[in-house]
């Protein structure tokens, strides 16, 4: 059970692997600040096991700031930032779609990323002993991209490399680690074929759950040696056949 009252920040907890995310911090004794964009009945079911909540978009350098800014006005010290919040869709083939497409993936995972680490390493800076945490969900796929969904991989791949930057930057007092999701739940799009496909693709032959990422997350945290490290939990996808 965690005894640090310094709130862990989670973005797009208001579903699926970031609500599950934000749970299960809760179950283990975190206090935490769950970021959202949309009400969700599992924002409000976060709200009333305590959790913090800042709500926001990450549309632009301001709207970015401005939850930065509402996050330190909650917290003075953290313990954890959680990159979570993401955009997926494979890429328009509408050439002006596709550059909005990429503008929107761009914001939310790379920019944000980077201006909340920026903002906010004053607040998770911890000690050599007992470093912070920023956690970056990214993507096998940021390695090994599927063309059809190129925009999305791009800057997932931008996520990561930022990640490696910030550990550098930010030790020895905060630690950076990235985790990679394989296939952790469907797309409505992707049909039975498709899924079967993956599940055959797949060596452990499963799709992942959001619990499977909230373990990786919790090694990462419990850690004090591991900084930069990008870890796949995929059920071995990325190994190819
Ligand atoms: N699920 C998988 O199989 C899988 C596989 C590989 C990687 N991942 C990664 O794992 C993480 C969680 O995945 P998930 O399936 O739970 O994602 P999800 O269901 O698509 O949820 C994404 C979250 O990000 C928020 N978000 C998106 N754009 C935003 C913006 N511009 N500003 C603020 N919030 C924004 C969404 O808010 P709204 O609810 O308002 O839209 C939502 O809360 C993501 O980083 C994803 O890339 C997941």
């Amino acid at each position: 059970m965690n005894t640090d009252a310094a709130p862990v920040v989670v973005t797009g907890a208001n579903r699926n692997i970031g609500a599950h995310i934000a749970n299960r911090l809760i179950d283990d004794g975190f206090s935490v600040i769950a970021v959202y964009r949309s009400e969700t009945d599992d924002i409000a079911g976060l709200i009333e096991r305590g959790a913090h909540v800042v709500q926001g978009e990450f549309a632009d350098t301001a709207s970015t700031r401005a939850i930065a800014a509402r996050i330190r006005a909650l917290a003075p010290r953290l313990r954890a930032l959680i990159h979570n919040a993401s955009a997926f869709a494979p890429t328009d083939d509408d050439i002006e779609a596709a550059s909005d497409q990429f503008q929107a993936f761009f914001e939310v995972h790379m920019r944000a990323p980077y201006l909340l680490n920026t903002e906010l390493a004053d607040c998770l800076a911890g000690s050599r002993e007992a470093p912070g945490d920023i956690i970056q969900i990214t993507d096998i796929q940021a390695d090994n991209p599927k063309p059809v969904y190129d925009v999305y991989c791009a800057t997932k791949a931008g996520l990561q490399n930022l990640g490696l930057s910030f550990a550098k930057r930010l030790a020895p007092t905060i630690k950076v680690n990235m985790i990679q999701p394989g296939p952790i739940s469907f797309q409505h799009w992707v049909d039975e074929a498709g899924r079967e496909q993956t599940l055959a693709a797949t060596p452990l032959q499963k799709t992942g759950t959001p619990e499977t990422i909230y373990t990786a997350l919790r090694s990462c945290m419990d850690n004090p040696f591991q900084t930069g490290a990008v870890i796949a939990v995929d059920g071995g996808l990325r190994l190819g056949n």
